[in-house]
């Protein structure tokens, strides 16, 4: 199991308190179905057939995306609690979910037509992110989406008392300047004033010819 200062976080009670504090309520759910039809709408030339997303929590863009496709829903999650309440509340079914990192995904090359995190590389620590992305660029078969706070410059926020937990950066340059078969299908800003999202940028990348 991949052991990092950030993922002991997650795992532990600062991971469990972030769980406590969040709850699927109808009105997040419109808003992420709101968002996902814009992420959706970018990969309309190959809508996916399989999807994974990396570092789930509890599931609110997992319990979003089935009102608007029919593709089977797999995920990585590292807190316990977070994975215990997708399985008692049905999100997905138990062999879809899976315990671990996005440092090392348990899945063949190649095998999702999506891979996607949202808010969850604004967690990983820098030295971290050229591993964890380039695990979603293998799994990866034709889509990577990435939806995160943005700043020019890498920086490290304060975090609930800590400031090792919380980085901004370019994360979807991060990639193009990383993988040269990626280009960019789409992108775009979550502007909290009229998403009620929290002002992320976000980018959908194709892998070229797939
Ligand atoms: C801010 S939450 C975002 C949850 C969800 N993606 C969403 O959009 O609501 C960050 C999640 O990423 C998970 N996480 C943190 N580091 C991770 C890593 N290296 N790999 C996979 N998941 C991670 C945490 O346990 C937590 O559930």
């Amino acid at each position: 199991m991949t052991a990092t200062a950030q993922l002991d976080a997650w795992r532990g009670d600062f991971g469990d308190d972030y769980v406590e504090r969040n709850a699927p309520l109808d009105e997040v759910l419109r808003i992420r179905t709101r968002m996902w039809a814009r992420f959706l709408d970018a990969m309309d030339a190959a809508p996916p057939h399989n999807i994974l997303e990396v570092g789930c929590n509890i599931g609110l863009n997992l319990r979003a995306l089935p009102r608007l496709t029919g593709a089977e829903l797999h995920a990585v999650e590292p807190n316990d609690k977070a994975r215990a309440r997708l399985l008692a509340d049905g999100v997905i079914p138990p062999g879809n979910l899976h315990a671990g990192a996005g440092q090392k995904l348990p899945f063949p090359d190649a095998s999702f037509d999506l891979v996607f995190t949202s808010g969850v590389l604004i967690h990983v620590h820098p030295d971290d992110l050229g591993a964890v992305c380039g695990e979603i660029h293998r799994v990866s078969r034709r889509w990577i989406l990435c939806s995160e706070y943005f700043s020019t410059r890498p920086e490290s926020i304060p975090y609930r008392g800590r400031d090792d937990l919380l980085f901004k950066r370019d994360f979807g340059g991060f990639y193009l300047d990383r993988f040269p078969d990626l280009e960019c299908a789409a992108s775009g800003f979550l502007w909290r004033r009229t998403t009620g999202l929290d002002d992320a940028t976000w980018q959908v990348f194709r892998k070229r010819g797939s």
